[in-house]
This record gives structure tokens, sequence and C-alpha cells, in this order.
């Protein structure tokens, strides 16, 4: 399967371009557009955005690779990040990593999502839930159905 950047986002990057001091450090914002054009990064989409900002696929894999909320494949689930570190951790992450068990869910767990004041925490997509209780897990996922 090929990809192609729309023409939005081609125009995006051009502009980019010029606010940004490399064409290297665009791999992040050319990862994002990817995954929100397809719903994942492909191969495909590595090599084209290899070809836009002059950088080697490998390159551009490994920073997909790294950052966990890129999906490197097609999601047939809805994916829940779930944040696994300390306050989290303290603040009942098991409780609800062991209900979301239960649920028709892709379960990833994730290191600190930066909300630690609102822990537990997850991450749907690029919103995150705070404050959560198994409660308010179940209605979250009842909203996204
Ligand atoms: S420890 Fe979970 S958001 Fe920081």
């Amino acid at each position: 399967m090929s990809f192609a950047f729309t023409q939005e986002n081609l125009t995006k990057i051009s502009e980019l371009k010029t606010r940004y001091p490399s064409q290297e450090a665009l791999c992040l914002p050319c990862l994002w557009m990817a995954q929100y054009q397809d719903g994942y990064i492909s191969i495909d989409a590595i090599d084209e955005i290899s070809k836009q900002i002059n950088l080697a696929p490998m390159e551009i894999y490994s920073v997909a690779t790294f950052y966990s909320m890129f999906n490197l494949e097609p999601q047939d689930k809805l994916k829940v990040q779930v944040c696994k570190t300390l306050s989290c951790k303290l603040c009942g992450s098991d409780e609800i990593l062991k209900h979301l068990g239960s649920k028709d869910v892709k379960i990833q767990h994730v290191e600190c999502l930066g909300s630690c004041s609102t822990a537990p925490v997850m991450q749907i997509d690029d919103v995150y839930y705070e404050n959560l209780t198994t409660k308010k897990v179940d209605e979250i996922l009842e909203e996204l159905k």
C-alpha cells in the first residue's frame, strides 16, 4: 500500500520548512500528519517522510518507535494508554488496568504522561482522561463507542 501526503499536508510541510532550523526537525510534525491522515504510520509513510525531509527512513523509524503515541500498524481496537508510573500507581492505576482488562480495548502501559497531579491518567488518541475511577472509565468507553 502506497502513501502520499494530501495536498493540504504538503502545503503545511512546505510552510514548516521555513520555520524550523532544519528539515530533519520536521520529523515529529510529519509523523503526526501521517498518523492523522491514515490512523497509523506505515513503512510507506516513513519512506514518504524521508523524501520530504531528507532524513534516512531508519532514523524516522527510530523516532516513531521511541514514542508511545505513534501507531505503527492499523488499529482494530481502541488503543488505551495507561500510565504506570509512580503517581498513577499510588492513585490506583492497577485497578484501572485490571478493569480495562475486561474490556474490548488494546491496552498499552506507558510511562508518565506528565499529568501526575490528576492521577490516575490514561490517554486515548491525543486526549487525556484524568482522576480516573472504574466508573469514569466505563463512562468514557461508552461515550467513545
Ligand atoms: S505518574 Fe502518571 S501522569 Fe505522571
